[in-house]
């Protein structure tokens, strides 16, 4: 029988071919991410933008006939003529809503329409913006850059007493604090993503008197916390700044403030003991400074607390009872601390939160015969004392509940209640190995048995 070897050469060949890709296939697309997506290009600018921003560059385009005669645009001719400047199409009328990603809202003035909020999201940085275009903009109560990095302005006294909301994401490139601190009609101010030099936050808290929604993220401001504050806010967010030295008191008179967030950041000192004079808080974050000192008492108070964060500080002392009796509470984060003594919480009162994280504070204790071990909560058990019972173990070991039942119960997971994301790719890799081995010994039975066959 001589045309066999041939025949089975060419079998092998093909069930090997097979095999390589289908593992190959099934890896690559479990270890590889997808190629990275290409945003779209902005049109290319191969001149340098002008490092002179406030020379008036509007020039008015020749008047397209961008309006269909039929419908002309009710929008006033000027504000037109800056939106076409800004690269902000005004094909269709402006005024008309639903505008495009709510790049503009009019007003229903006569003859004309004026605009009160603008828009201007992922700009090419060739945009410039000028200041004619800005002062025939100041009907403008919003404006708000998302993405936009061009060359910051002076903004036209006209554009800032009409201004009430300015926010700027990840746009202008750098802002000061002068500049924020002559937009004196703000009620409210988001700024994150960008540097704002300033001497301290006082020179945009104490200039802004009718501000009620302060976000100044992630930008690099440095100081200290103000020591007045007028009482209108309801928001505070000054996370991932420079801000160093105490919280001060004056700040637990804002009665009307509703969030709080002053994570990251180098504060340090204990919280002042009237914190809980913060009535209307329902979300608060301290997380990740140098604070330290017990959870105020006064926090009882506080009837709707949400959320808080108070991780990674040296915060010390027991954990007061009253938190397992906040009603509202959804989110309680105390982990990387040094608090002390019996956790005075139950699994039912663990079970209703959210997120619960009481990790990484060695000195932390529950009580195993009111908490399961199952839990599994980055902290030892007590002893009769009142003590932990050995060196607490590493955070999410799983040699940590051997002395369960061994009911690998990962939903009753305490540490961290978020939703684990199964990976799919260790076991797709595992598949794709296992179908090739499978079909290379299947194969080699099956040519040792050909070959006794013949043999
Ligand atoms: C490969 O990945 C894509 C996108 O992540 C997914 O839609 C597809 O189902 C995956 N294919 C396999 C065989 O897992
Ligand atoms: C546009 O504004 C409306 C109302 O303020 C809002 O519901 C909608 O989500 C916004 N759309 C976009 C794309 O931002
Ligand atoms: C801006 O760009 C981001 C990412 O490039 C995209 O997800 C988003 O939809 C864009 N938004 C607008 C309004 O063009
Ligand atoms: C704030 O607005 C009022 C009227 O709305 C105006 O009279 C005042 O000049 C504005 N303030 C500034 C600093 O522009
Ligand atoms: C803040 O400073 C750090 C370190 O100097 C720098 O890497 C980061 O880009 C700055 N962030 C902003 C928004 O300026
Ligand atoms: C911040 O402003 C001060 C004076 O206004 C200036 O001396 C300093 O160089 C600025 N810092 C940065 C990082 O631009
Ligand atoms: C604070 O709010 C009250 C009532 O909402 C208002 O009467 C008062 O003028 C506000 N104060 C400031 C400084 O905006
Ligand atoms: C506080 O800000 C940080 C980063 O800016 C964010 O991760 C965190 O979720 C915020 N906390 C609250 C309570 O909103
Ligand atoms: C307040 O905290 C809750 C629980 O973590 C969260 O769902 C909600 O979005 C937060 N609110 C704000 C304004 O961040
Ligand atoms: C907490 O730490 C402070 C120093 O930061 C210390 O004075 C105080 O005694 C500590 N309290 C407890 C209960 O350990
Ligand atoms: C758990 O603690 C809460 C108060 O935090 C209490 O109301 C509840 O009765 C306790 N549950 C059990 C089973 O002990
Ligand atoms: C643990 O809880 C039980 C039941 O409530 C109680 O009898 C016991 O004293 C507690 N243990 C410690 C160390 O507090």
């Amino acid at each position: 029988m001589e045309p066999r070897p041939p025949f089975l050469f060419i079998l092998l060949a093909l069930l090997l071919s097979s095999t390589v890709t289908i593992s190959s296939s099934l890896s690559h697309n479990s270890t590889s991410p997808s190629p990275p997506q290409i945003s779209p290009t902005k049109s290319p600018s191969p001149s340098a933008p002008s490092p002179t921003p406030t020379k008036p560059s509007f020039s008015p385009p020749a008047p397209k006939p961008s309006t269909s005669p039929s419908a002309p645009s009710t929008l006033d001719p000027k504000q037109l003529l800056a939106l076409q400047s800004l690269n902000i199409p005004t094909v269709k009328d402006p005024c008309i809503q639903p505008s495009l990603h709510n790049t503009t809202l009019c007003d229903n003035g006569k003859p004309f329409r004026h605009l009160l909020s603008l828009r201007l999201v992922n700009c090419s940085d060739d945009v410039e913006m000028s200041i004619t275009a800005l002062k025939s903009l100041s009907t403008l109560q919003d404006l708000e850059f998302l993405n936009c990095p061009i060359q910051p302005v002076h903004f036209p006294a006209e554009l800032i007493a009409s201004l009430r909301s300015f926010s700027c994401i990840n746009s202008l490139r750098k802002l000061t604090g002068v500049f924020l601190g002559r937009l004196k009609n703000l009620t409210d101010l988001t700024v994150s993503q960008v540097t704002v030099n300033a001497s301290g936050p006082i020179v945009i808290f104490g200039n802004l008197k009718k501000l009620r929604s302060v976000t100044i993220s992630n930008a690099n401001l440095t100081g200290y916390l103000p020591k007045r504050w007028h009482l209108n806010y309801t928001h505070i967010d000054l996370s991932g700044n420079r801000l160093k030295g105490r919280v001060p008191s004056s700040l637990t008179l804002l009665g009307d403030l509703e969030f709080l967030n002053l994570s990251s950041n180098t504060l340090s000192g204990e919280l002042p003991t009237s914190l809980g004079d913060l009535l209307s808080l329902t979300n608060v974050s301290f997380a990740s400074n140098s604070l330290s000192g017990p959870i105020p008492d006064s926090m009882s108070e506080i009837p709707g607390l949400v959320h808080l964060d108070l991780s990674s500080n040296q915060f010390n002392g027991t954990i007061p009872k009253f938190i397992s009796e906040m009603k509202q509470l959804k989110y309680l984060n105390l982990e990387n601390n040094n608090f002390q003594g019996i956790m005075p919480f139950n699994g039912s009162f663990i079970k209703r939160l959210v997120v619960f994280k009481v990790g990484g504070n060695s000195n932390l204790c529950y009580n195993h015969t009111i908490i399961s071990s199952k839990l599994k909560l980055g902290i030892a058990p007590c002893d009769k004392d009142g003590f932990p019972v050995s060196p607490p173990p590493a955070r999410s070991s799983d040699s940590y509940d051997s002395s369960s039942s061994g009911d690998d119960d990962e939903s009753s997971d305490g540490s961290s209640k978020s939703k684990d994301d199964h990976r799919h790719g260790p076991s797709k890799i595992v598949l794709g190995v296992a179908i090739g081995l499978s079909s290379i010994i299947f194969l080699i039975v099956f040519l040792v048995l050909l070959s006794k066959r013949c043999g």
